[in-house]
Order: structure tokens, then sequence, then C-alpha cells
């Protein structure tokens, strides 16, 4: 949380700045004083990207909806739906949801917020992960309609934007049979498109060989850069949209976390530390977190005067042409305010990649590389 400290101005909340550039203007941080120079203002100008060949454009930060369903620690609806409102203010145009994020309720959130709203706002949501046990023969024809039709009544909608399958076992991979369902339902009109969020390149990679995926969602960031040496290529060869997942690595690529940092017991980044409930690489993208601490200590020195850490984490992903957009979780309009404010900086230099590069190559690569 940033909060304005001496300013000429009276007191406002971050999120507000948006609209109102600060100029020179001191924030406490996480407790810590930083100077805010003219070198990091909020314009308010979001950038939009092809999504792949949808003929869609979406905002290049967009929005993830994980943490407002659940899974998190605790979060109100009034709360995410502000955030929500935030994202469409600063010209976010689209939503990564699933019916599993809080068992339809992030879903729910959405719907009211397309409620409220005029802008269009494209939704893309994931079937799958409900299954238990989550098994390649439970992604079946019948499964993968009744998950369509109880996202459909969540989300309000006759037709989904974007069905994603939602990390289904490496199998799943193997079975045309499954992508002809997915077919099915684009023909009967109940989705229009479809795509899949992975787990590991390699399945990324199997996927985009079935020629209506449209969309890949994988873990893309600063920890995990691996998906841009062979997939990247694959995917804008075939013009398959890349939506870059867990951008901030649970909120370790922002900065703010230590080793004091506690978790509530419902909120993964305590629960699945270890992979106890699901692939350990969607809490703090799969780096221990001690090690990733140590990372982030090293990327801080890297940050150019007044750039919030997150931003620059964004940032980062941006550089890459094949992303279509990075998909932030945001739970308060403050947070969603400064992951928007990514799209106007200016890009980071090589020499800035490269040392990044180095960060990871010295202190990750060992750990997470071959593992996704
Ligand atoms: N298998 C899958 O398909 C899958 C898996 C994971 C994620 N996803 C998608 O990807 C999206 C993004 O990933 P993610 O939500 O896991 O992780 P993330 O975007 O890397 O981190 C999000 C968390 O970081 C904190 N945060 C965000 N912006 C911040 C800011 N500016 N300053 C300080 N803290 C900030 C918030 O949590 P706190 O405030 O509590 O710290 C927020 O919930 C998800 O929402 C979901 O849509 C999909």
């Amino acid at each position: 949380m940033v909060v304005k400290i001496n300013c000429a101005r009276r007191f406002h909340r971050a999120e507000q700045a948006v609209r109102r550039p600060p100029f020179c203007c001191r924030f406490l941080q996480n407790g810590r004083a930083v100077q805010r120079s003219h070198a990091f203002r909020y314009s308010g100008r979001m950038h939009y990207r092809p999504l792949g060949r949808t003929g869609w454009k979406v905002s290049e930060i967009s929005f993830g909806a994980w943490a407002i369903g659940g899974t998190w620690g605790a979060v109100s609806d009034s709360d995410s739906l502000a955030a929500l409102h935030q994202a469409v203010d600063c010209g976010v145009n689209f939503i990564d949801t699933a019916d599993v994020y809080g068992m339809g309720r992030s879903e729910r959130l959405i719907a009211q917020l397309k409620r409220e709203r005029k802008e269009e706002i494209i939704v893309a949501t994931k079937a799958g992960r409900r299954l238990s046990p989550h098994t390649a023969d439970g992604y079946n024809a019948s499964n993968l309609a009744a998950f369509v039709e109880d996202s459909l009544r969540n989300l309000s909608t006759d037709s989904l934007d974007l069905l994603q399958l939602h990390s289904a076992p490496a199998e799943v991979y193997d079975r045309p049979e499954v992508f002809g369902a997915l077919d099915d339902l684009v023909r009967a009109g109940k989705i229009r498109y479809y795509g899949v969020s992975v787990d590991r390149v390699a399945e990324a990679l199997k996927a985009i060989e079935y020629p209506n995926v449209q969309t890949v969602q994988i873990i893309f960031n600063c920890f995990r850069p691996r998906p841009a040496e062979r997939f990247f290529p694959e995917a804008q060869k075939r013009q398959v949209g890349i939506l870059a997942r867990v951008p901030l690595a649970s909120g370790l690529l922002t900065g703010k976390l230590t080793r004091e940092s506690q978790f509530a017991a419902d909120d993964h980044r305590r629960f699945n530390r270890r992979g106890e409930k699901f692939d350990v690489g969607e809490t703090f993208s799969g780096v221990d977190y001690e090690t990733g601490l140590q990372a982030v200590e090293e990327i801080r020195r890297l940050l150019p005067p007044g750039m919030p850490m997150a931003a620059f984490a964004l940032r980062w992903i941006l550089a890459f042409d094949a992303v279509s957009c990075a998909i932030p979780g945001g739970k308060r309009p403050a947070q969603v305010a400064e992951n928007c404010a990514a799209s106007h900086l200016p890009p980071l230099s090589p020499q800035l990649l490269s040392a990044v590069q180095e960060i990871y190559d010295r202190r990750l690569r060992a750990a997470v590389h071959a593992r996704w």
C-alpha cells in the first residue's frame, strides 16, 4: 500500500493519482519513505494488443480475478467490485477468471461489473479444476458442457467469450476428442473461442498444434522467463494469443513481502508453499520464498528512480511482443491503478533486461528452468 505523506494538495488515496499526476511527492510504501519523481507519472493511457486471431484488442495490462474469488485470505465483495471498476476506469477491457475461483463468486462479481458498466469487457473463464479427482478422463464432452452451463449462469450471458482448459493434466493434450468437444461448444454458440491455461512449456507447445486453440495462458515473469525461449516464437508463428499469468509472482515482485510477512490460513501463500494443494508453480511462481526475497532485493537495486517494483515487473513482461496481456491479480483499487500504470511507462532498456536475466540465471534458473 502506498500512502502519500507530503504534498501541497490534501492527502488523497493512491488510486486517485491515476487521474491526478503526482509531481515530486513523497510516499510511504510499506513503512519506507520513497520519493516519486517526475519520471513516474500516471497518465492514464492504456495500450492494447491483438489477442491472437480473435480480432479482439485487449488491454496489455488486464485483470486476473482469482484473488477476488478466494484462496488469498479475506476479501470483501465491495473491495473486489471497487478493484474491478478501477480496472475499467484505467482502460482494462479483459478479465481472466475461472468457475472455481470462490466457486462462482469471481464470475458473479464480474457479471455485476458488466451490469454496472457500459464499456465492452471481454471475459475469459476456465473449466476443469472443479473435477475431483482432477483427471484427464474428467475432461470429457458432458463434463465440459456442464461446466460451461454453470459459467454462463454465473456470468449472466448466453455465450462465453473465451473458455480455457484449466491446468489440465498433460495427457489431455494427447486427446483430440477434448478439442473436438470444445469445437462442438463453439458450433453450439455456447462459447466464442477457446484456449488453454497450462503449467508447462511442453504442454503449451502441444496445445497450439490444435488449430482452434486461440490463446495460451502461462506463468511468465522475471522469475519464470522460459516461455520466451521456444514457445513464444511458435505461438507468434501461429498467431496464438498469450496471457502472462502470475506476473507479480503472487506479490513477491511487488517488493512488499519480507521474511516477517504473515498470510492467512486460507491464503495459498501459506497453505501451498510446497505444493500441498495444487502445483507449487502457482505459488510464488514455484520459487523458494527465501530465495525469491533475495532475488527481489537485487531487482530493487535496478529500479529506475521512482518506479514501483510492481510496475517494473509488469513492464518487463511487456517487453515481449508475443505477450497479448499480463493479468495481474488485484484486490483493491490502489493495486490495480499501480499495475495499470505500467502500460504507459517507457520500455525498460536492454541493459535492465539483461540485468534481470543475469539475476535469474544466477539465483533461480537451476531450481525452476527445467521444471516448468
Ligand atoms: N492455473 C491457472 O490458470 C492460474 C493460476 C494462477 C493464476 N491464474 C490467473 O492469473 C492471475 C494473476 O496471477 P495471481 O493472481 O496468482 O498472482 P499475481 O498477479 O502475481 O499476484 C497478485 C497478488 O499480488 C498482490 N498485488 C497485486 N498488485 C499489487 C500491487 N500493485 N502492490 C502490492 N501488491 C499487489 C495482491 O495480493 P495481496 O494484496 O494479498 O498481497 C494480488 O492478489 C490470477 O488472478 C488468475 O486470473 C491462473
